[in-house]
């Protein structure tokens, strides 16, 4: 391990593995050798505006053409400048005449079982009938709907149908609570409320109608509400307000042209709380977010005409957002939408699914994959995954023992694995090993898309050394970037774009390898400093994985007199119960793999691991415990609250 520079942070992990294409995938692949994605890379950072240009027009439908590519006012742009298109008409209009007007758009699973196939033209014809209603119900271009909707077919016809006539989306993930729906719906201004009578999750209903009922209560703007029923729960319905989606359908004409929108017209809000402060509405414009979602979605996951494509993430985020809607139907993909739990009936749902439909590409977050190896082999084992051709992670970092077994479990060692580093904020992926040219490394994010240059700075700006760890910037601006903070455009410049000034400050840290590959090292504010050695905790995480009785962990900084911070661990185990030998155990095993000064002070077991609703750990919240601070900070994000009891008990 190297010395502690300033603003550089060290690395203790040690992975040498190396996973090349599979030669059969990268033979058929659409990009198919480190040189095709060498020569693409170069292409595009030599003339950016050049490369995005020409995509542009040959990608897009435009009903009238940009003149400018990109008009670049630090931090603010604008991309395709004089352009009109529509990115409703981009995903479902542009099929219409071609073999793909009757392919399956979106083969949907309900959680009890039920199913329903549209094709692009039924899609298409859905989606134009509800633009119909929207426009009845008096929304406009520029209006923001707000739709709190469990994963049915429904929720991709309403975030369409709003785009074909500029309306503005903001969906609020399903699992949200009445005041943060409220507070969103009063930050946007919404308008118009889209719900369901209730979802279905593990086999209970959840009562979207009656939490909206209470979110409207104090959403003074929103003057309509459009209820789905999905579960037929009985609901009270405001005479006046609240109209059946299924009525006012019927009523509805399925003529409606897609709107000719500028390139720069807001297509969506999506708020993103972030592990602190007060949610952001992240603003994602039309033709730029289309294309990128777009290039990125073929690079990346390959996908062919015959390819059926699932990814797992909820539409509530931006993974659902850009590859279950946008992305994906852009290119006239398949896509397996599923509603529920992966756990409903039981543990093996998913791989049911996948065998059901013949799913050849497979999406989900590392926070899943630690869950199915919790949950035993014997799960997956039941059904025929050998449809599988190329696997995906999203979310956090995936530690490398999770990764292998990704690789080996549901990948049948023949899958390549792309690890996605992205946020809400980028609209679409930045870094990922292009399946068939990249040489994977099991927990790296490996390169940058074409287009996007990264680099990793200290706290000066300055790049720091190979190898070393730094914040993480972009240092050009890309078609996917958001355009702002719904209202909040000093937040904005001072958020993103103050900190290296003209670069896009992503919040995370990352190094560099000798190879160009970049492993992402956690958020900059999860860092922790022992003995004046600055550590990432998603190493020592990978440490604690690697154990064959660790499920997942979570590391954090704690006050400690001599060293500054010592480091606290919260473990999960499998197949065996918390012991003292064990607790032991661990320390020793983090020295053995990474070094005596990453050997946690403190291992706490616990039932499960506090996160977020999107499945990231509440890192500060565990601090928080950790340091015995009776005050836990916000944490209206919980998935489970139990958890904050159990590990609060633990402590007394
Ligand atoms: C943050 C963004 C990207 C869509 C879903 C999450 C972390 C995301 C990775 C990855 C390491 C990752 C980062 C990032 N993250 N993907 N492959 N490796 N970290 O979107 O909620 O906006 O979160 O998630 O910390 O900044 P988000």
């Amino acid at each position: 391990m190297s010395d502690a520079q300033a603003g550089q942070i060290d690395t203790v992990m040690h992975e040498e593995r190396l996973f090349p294409p599979p030669p059969e995938f990268a033979a058929a692949a659409h990009i198919g050798s480190l040189d095709a994605y060498q020569r693409l890379w170069d292409e595009a950072a030599a003339d950016t505006e050049a490369f995005w240009e020409k995509l542009a027009r040959e990608e897009l439908h435009w009903f009238q053409p940009f003149d400018q590519v990109l008009d670049w006012n630090p931090p603010f742009a604008k991309w395709f400048v004089g352009g009109k298109t529509n990115v409703s008409y981009n995903c479902l209009d542009v099929h219409l005449d071609t073999p793909r007007q009757n392919k399956a758009a979106i083969l949907w699973e309900g959680e009890p079982g039920d199913q329903r196939t549209l094709t692009y033209q039924e899609l298409h014809r859905e989606v134009c009938k509800f633009a119909n209603v929207l426009k009845g119900l008096g929304v406009g271009q520029g209006d923001v709907v707000s739709i709190y909707m469990g994963m049915t077919p429904e929720l991709a016809i309403a975030c369409l149908a709003c785009a074909r006539i500029g309306a503005v989306h903001s969906v609020i993930f399903g699992g949200f609570s009445s005041e943060a729906i409220a507070d969103r719906n009063n930050d946007a201004s919404a308008k118009l409320q889209i719900t369901a009578d209730a979802g279905w999750r593990r086999g209970a209903e959840l009562p979207l109608k009656e939490t909206v009922d209470a979110a409207l209560a104090k959403s003074p703007t929103v003057e309509k509400c459009v209820v789905l029923r999905r579960t037929g729960a009985e609901v009270n319905m405001v005479e006046g307000r609240d109209f059946w989606w299924d009525d006012l359908m019927d009523e509805a004409s399925a003529d409606c042209p897609a709107a000719e929108l500028d390139s720069e017209a807001p297509l969506f809000i999506l708020y993103t709380s972030g592990s602190t402060g007060k949610p952001k509405g992240i603003k994602h414009t039309t033709a730029g977010y289309n294309l990128y979602t777009k290039m990125t979605s073929r690079w990346v996951f390959d996908l062919k005409d015959e390819d059926i494509y699932w990814c797992t993430a909820d539409v509530g985020w931006i993974t659902g957002h850009s590859y279950i809607l946008y992305g994906p139907l852009s290119n006239g993909a398949t896509v397996v939408m599923y509603e529920g739990a992966p756990n409903w009936p039981d543990e093996g749902r998913f791989w049911e699914i996948v065998e059901k439909y013949r799913v050849t590409i497979f999406y989900t977050a590392p926070t899943a994959i630690r869950a199915f190896i919790k949950w035993g082999d014997e799960f997956v084992r039941r059904s025929d995954l050998s449809s599988l051709r190329l696997l995906g992670t999203v979310g956090e970092g995936i530690n490398p023992e999770a990764w292998m077994w990704y690789h080996k479990t549901i990948g049948g060692e023949r899958c390549p694995i792309v690890d996605t580093w992205w946020q809400t904020e980028t609209g679409g992926i930045m870094m990922t090993p292009l399946p068939g040219a990249i040489p994977t490394k099991p927990g790296s994010c490996t390169k940058p898309l074409p287009g996007i240059v990264p680099a990793v700075v200290d706290e000066t700006g300055q790049p720091v050394d190979e190898g070393h760890g730094g914040m993480l910037i972009i240092t050009r601006p890309w078609p996917g970037m958001l355009r702002g903070i719904w209202g909040d455009d000093e937040r904005y410049v001072q958020q993103y774009w103050s900190t290296v000034p003209g670069n896009y400050l992503c919040g995370d840290n990352a190094r560099c390898d000798r190879d160009g590959y970049y492993w992402i090292m956690g958020r900059i504010d999860d860092v922790l400093n022992v003995s004046g050695h600055r550590l990432s905790t998603i190493e020592i995480e990978s440490a604690l994985v690697s154990h064959e009785h660790v499920a997942e962990a979570a590391a954090v900084g704690k006050p400690h007199e001599l060293k500054g911070e010592a480091i606290a661990v919260f473990v999960t185990l499998r197949d065996v119960e918390p012991s003292d030998a064990l607790r032991d155990e661990l320390k020793q095993h983090v020295r053995k793999e990474i070094g005596a000064l990453a050997q946690p002070d403190d291992v706490r077991f616990t039932g499960a691991l506090p996160k977020t609703r999107s499945g990231k750990i509440m890192r500060r919240l565990l601090r928080d415990i950790a340091s015995g601070k009776e005050e836990v900070g916000d944490t209206t994000t919980l998935e489970d609250y139990s958890v904050l009891a159990s590990l609060r008990e633990d402590e007394e």
